[in-house]
């Protein structure tokens, strides 16, 4: 698609339903983010997410796609300790939790593991940029690469990356020049979030994208829809309905006695 100049669409899905859908919007790649621990359990941060929850919802989530890449996140210790490990990890997202390929966050500190992921035939995408799993390094959710030091840093390592055998390079946050020139140096391709316009192509988290998620809504979001708002409207009138006994009704199907009724 990089060398076509189509540019690639990937959201994150955290279960079967939102896969479903999405995968019939023919979104490209599905990413079952570790954003999970924020957007579905509620944690400040991605650093509580576990392996098995990654498994759990990456699992969900393949039920739910058939034509989609599904990409699974390694969650935060699951990799960074030693090659051995995130192989291990890296296979059971693959192997228990269908995943077609995984993702992990970060550059020169990673890159021989991701070489070892991927000699081990498990496709690697890579994360740079913000990368959430170091959110206490960094010192916060923030715009990196703006200094000479961190770009030169970040080409670097996506350089290191793509030796590595990574198939594609997520760039969080960083300025939008930056992104551009990465996009132009790599032979694979540059999946933004928040790096601007230039990347080869663009991710959002869903629920960001379809206004579900308003705790806190980071500025580059585009809401498509506002279903958060619809959901509370929604579930307002179903209590409305039920206190006043509108709800069940005869076209409901009320099962009667003497009727056996299917329920689909
Ligand atoms: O966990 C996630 O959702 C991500 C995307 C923001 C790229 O890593």
């Amino acid at each position: 698609m990089k060398r076509r100049g189509q540019k690639i669409t990937m959201l994150t899905a955290y279960d079967a339903t939102m896969a479903r859908l999405l995968d019939r919007a023919q979104i490209d790649i599905l990413l079952v983010g570790d954003s999970l621990g924020m957007v579905i359990l509620g944690h400040d941060s991605t650093l509580p997410v576990t392996m098995d929850a990654m498994l759990h919802h990456t699992k969900a989530v393949r039920n739910g796609t058939k034509r989609a890449l599904v990409v699974a996140d390694m969650p935060f210790l699951s990799y960074q300790v030693g090659a051995r490990t995130a192989i291990r990890n890296a296979g059971r997202l693959l192997q228990e939790g269908g995943a077609t390929a995984v993702k992990l966050e970060g550059g020169s500190a990673v890159a021989k593991i991701v070489r070892r992921i991927v000699e081990t035939g498990i496709p690697v995408m890579g994360h740079l940029g913000l990368t959430p799993q170091s959110v206490h390094r960094i010192g916060g959710f923030r715009t990196v690469g703006k200094t000479k030091d961190e770009a030169d840093r970040l080409i670097d390592d996506a350089r290191l990356l793509e030796e590595a055998g990574a198939f594609a390079v997520v760039l969080e946050c960083i300025p939008s020049e930056l992104a551009g020139e990465i996009t132009a140096l790599m032979k694979i391709p540059t999946i933004g979030i928040g790096a601007g316009p230039h990347c080869d192509g663009q991710v959002l988290v869903g629920y960001d994208a379809f206004g579900l998620f308003d705790e806190f809504v980071p500025r580059f979001v585009k809401q498509y829809a506002n279903l958060g708002a619809q959901m509370v409207e929604a579930a307002k009138e179903y209590a409305a309905d039920v206190q006043a006994g509108r709800f069940p009704a005869k076209e409901h199907g009320v099962p009667t006695s003497d009727s056996v009724e299917k329920l689909a």
